[in-house]
């Protein structure tokens, strides 16, 4: 299985979303055999989710009735629990947070917690992108504490890891992104899917794309980390590249042994872009 996500960042009103999920429903129709074997994630910004969450609902309502069917239960025999489970877990298109506190509630204004997340239909939370770590001064400790509060909420956490220009000049890079997965990602839970998201920064936003031996080099360093750090569970551990990802790109960097799928921000805006990567 390959992962494509999208991270829309700070962009998009209900408006423009609308639009979105017009659009790509309508071109995702005719593509379908070619998304069969991939996981879409949308990550959208947060007061969007419930509404992503209602549209999407229907697909997984028709999965709900397919299990009922074939159990031989009424729907009233399911929990609300099991409900909400197999109805955000069946779905094609996931949704995910773009980041979450590590506790449950407090007093923490303007944060949102990875079981609120949970609640809105989310499976996957982005964390420790490298505009959290830089604008929001999040360091590996914090990112670590958020990794565990999302899986304890059942959530599949997508942990970006990546080096600055000035250490891929020094050829510092291997050492800060193992130094990132070593410190961000704690080995002493139960990861049921762990994905982790190569975004170098020079790249992100910059139309700037490494070439793709530099992405070889560090796509296979980081699998080499996962065997030895977190070898029960390196079959449910994907590694991602983001960082100025388009449909030129795609195709190639997915050729990549050790690229189990992408994260785009920019080009998953367009919807019809978006699926043209997903489809490469
Ligand atoms: P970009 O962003 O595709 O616009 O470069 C990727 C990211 O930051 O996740």
């Amino acid at each position: 299985m390959r992962i494509v996500v999208a991270n829309w960042k700070m962009n998009y009103c209900f408006e423009d979303c609308e639009k979105w999920l017009e659009s790509f429903f309508e071109y995702s129709s005719s593509k379908y055999q070619n998304l069969k074997d991939l996981e879409m994630v949308v990550c959208p910004p947060a007061v969007l989710l419930d509404y992503l969450d209602g549209e999407l609902m229907e697909d997984g309502f028709q999965f709900l009735e397919k299990v009922a069917k074939s159990e031989g239960r009424s729907l009233s025999d399911f929990s609300v629990e099991e409900i909400n489970n197999i109805m955000f877990d069946n779905r094609p298109v996931k949704l995910g947070g773009q980041d979450c506190h590590y506790e449950n509630s407090g007093s923490f204004t303007g944060d949102i917690s990875a079981k609120m997340l949970r609640s809105v239909g989310c499976n996957y939370v982005i964390l420790g992108h490298s505009e959290r770590r830089v604008y929001h001064k999040e360091t590996n400790s914090i990112i670590s504490q958020k990794v565990k509060s999302a899986v304890t909420n059942s959530l599949f956490p997508i942990v970006c890891v990546g080096e600055n220009k000035q250490f891929r000049d020094q050829g510092e890079h291997l050492h800060i992104v193992e130094k990132q997965i070593l410190d961000s990602i704690p080995i002493n839970i139960s990861y049921k899917r762990l994905i982790i998201a190569y975004e170098p920064l020079w790249s992100i936003g910059t139309g700037i794309l490494p070439s793709i031996d530099e992405i070889d080099e560090m796509t296979r360093f980081i699998r080499s980390i996962i065997d030895e750090r977190f070898h029960s569970i390196s079959q449910e551990t994907f590694i991602l590249y983001g960082g100025s990802v388009s449909s030129e790109n795609s195709k190639n960097i997915m050729s990549l042994d050790e690229v189990n799928g992408l994260l785009v921000g920019k080009a998953s805006l367009d919807a019809k872009e978006f699926i043209d990567i997903c489809t490469s």
